[in-house]
């Protein structure tokens, strides 16, 4: 109520990116401010009776921070205190990149979506393990910390494992679970790596290197899942679901934004990825393939146009075991995720 009658007018007068940017300046400083979050956490975090435990981790509650919102990891901690059961950070690249230029974020509130073709502007690996290492160190976590691994705008796709490969190893102290990010619209030909010339090679590089530094430190492997875009055809999700399963990922994260101009009323939207309401259902129906063609045994990070109890549960209901938020935090405000986890946590009894 807060949100929706006294900030969101504000920030809503202000360029989307501008908007953005002032939220996290706010959530970071939040982040830095020991006691005041300590107290936050209190009062907002939702921990089911029975906590979700998946891929080795335990998840407070079913619903986390999608990938995107805080692409340099300044505020996990402040968005735990929020009520999300899981953060996801990045998408973060070997080195420092500024992205595509402006503007390129942009809202359509009638329809409950945006469309954004940042292209990737993060800090680069070394700074953001070195933020995570003071900020949000392993130990510390009231909710696990997934990382969304892309790779860097110039690299050829031929290279592009060894970027992601790079990004892994400088991160791989930092991270409770990795996403792959092969589904992004706005790095240039990356939705190539989801076929499987590409996607094998990879995801069979990595977990190479995942297996060799885990019997180095004599500790499991960390779970890596793969984030796929709704626009691939049923058919090349059956050949990426077969690599997954074979190269033993975690799970898949269904779905990143779409560049697909079919849904209702967004043909003249501006070009990039549609998040929110839009996307909604295509991304439950993908989610509901994925569980049948597993037979629900690979576990999915349901996302795309979640923003109430009931767009969370239907994702739930298709077979997602955990879900995330961006958009609709965006158009509901921060307690959002809060919300939906209590209203979940009510009605767990049939979903878990
Ligand atoms: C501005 C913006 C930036 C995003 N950046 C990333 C990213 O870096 N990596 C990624 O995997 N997904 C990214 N996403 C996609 C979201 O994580 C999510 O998959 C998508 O927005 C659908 O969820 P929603 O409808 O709740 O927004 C981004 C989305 C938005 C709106």
């Amino acid at each position: 109520m807060f949100y929706e009658k006294c900030l969101k007018p504000g920030l809503f007068l202000l360029d989307p990116e501008r908007a953005h940017n002032w939220a996290t300046f706010g959530l970071k400083a939040l982040s830095r401010m020991g006691p005041v979050v300590q107290i936050l956490r209190r009062c907002n975090q939702v921990r089911q009776e029975k906590p979700i435990h998946l891929f080795g981790l335990e998840f407070p509650n079913a619903v986390g921070l999608a990938a995107g919102m805080d692409k340099n990891a300044e505020f996990p901690k402040a968005a735990a205190a929020l009520g999300f059961g899981h953060v996801e950070v990045g998408a973060v690249t070997p080195l420092r990149q500024t992205g595509n230029p402006m503007p390129r974020l942009f809202r359509y509130p009638d329809s409950g979506a945006l469309v954004n073709r940042m292209g990737f502007n993060n800090d680069g690996a070394d700074a953001i393990a070195e933020r995570l290492a003071r900020w949000y160190p392993v130990g510390s976590r009231s909710a696990p910390l997934g990382i969304n691994l892309g790779k860097g705008r110039s690299t050829e796709l031929d290279h592009a494992a060894s970027d992601y490969l790079t990004v892994f190893k400088v991160l791989a102290d930092q991270a409770d679970y990795f996403s792959i990010n092969v589904s992004s619209p706005n790095t240039p030909g990356l939705r190539r790596l989801q076929d499987t010339d590409f996607l094998r090679p990879l995801l069979q590089e990595l977990q190479k290197e995942n297996k060799e530094r885990a019997n180095l430190m004599g500790s499991a492997k960390a779970p890596i899942l793969v984030k796929l875009s709704p626009d691939i055809s049923y058919r090349q999700l059956d050949q990426a679901l077969e690599i997954i399963l074979e190269t033993e990922c975690a799970g898949v994260i269904a779905t990143n934004t779409s560049s697909s101009r079919s849904f209702s009323g967004t043909e003249k939207y501006e070009s990039g990825g549609i998040s929110g309401l839009p996307v909604r259902l295509r991304s439950t129906q993908f989610i509901n393939y994925v569980s049948r063609s597993t037979e629900g045994k690979l576990p999915i990070i349901g996302v795309g146009g979640v923003d109430d109890p009931v767009s969370a549960g239907e994702k739930i209901d298709a077979g997602a075991s955990l879900v995330q938020i961006y958009t609709g935090m965006v158009y509901k405000g921060p307690f959002l995720a809060k919300q939906i986890a209590k209203a979940l946590r009510n009605r767990s009894s049939s979903w878990f």
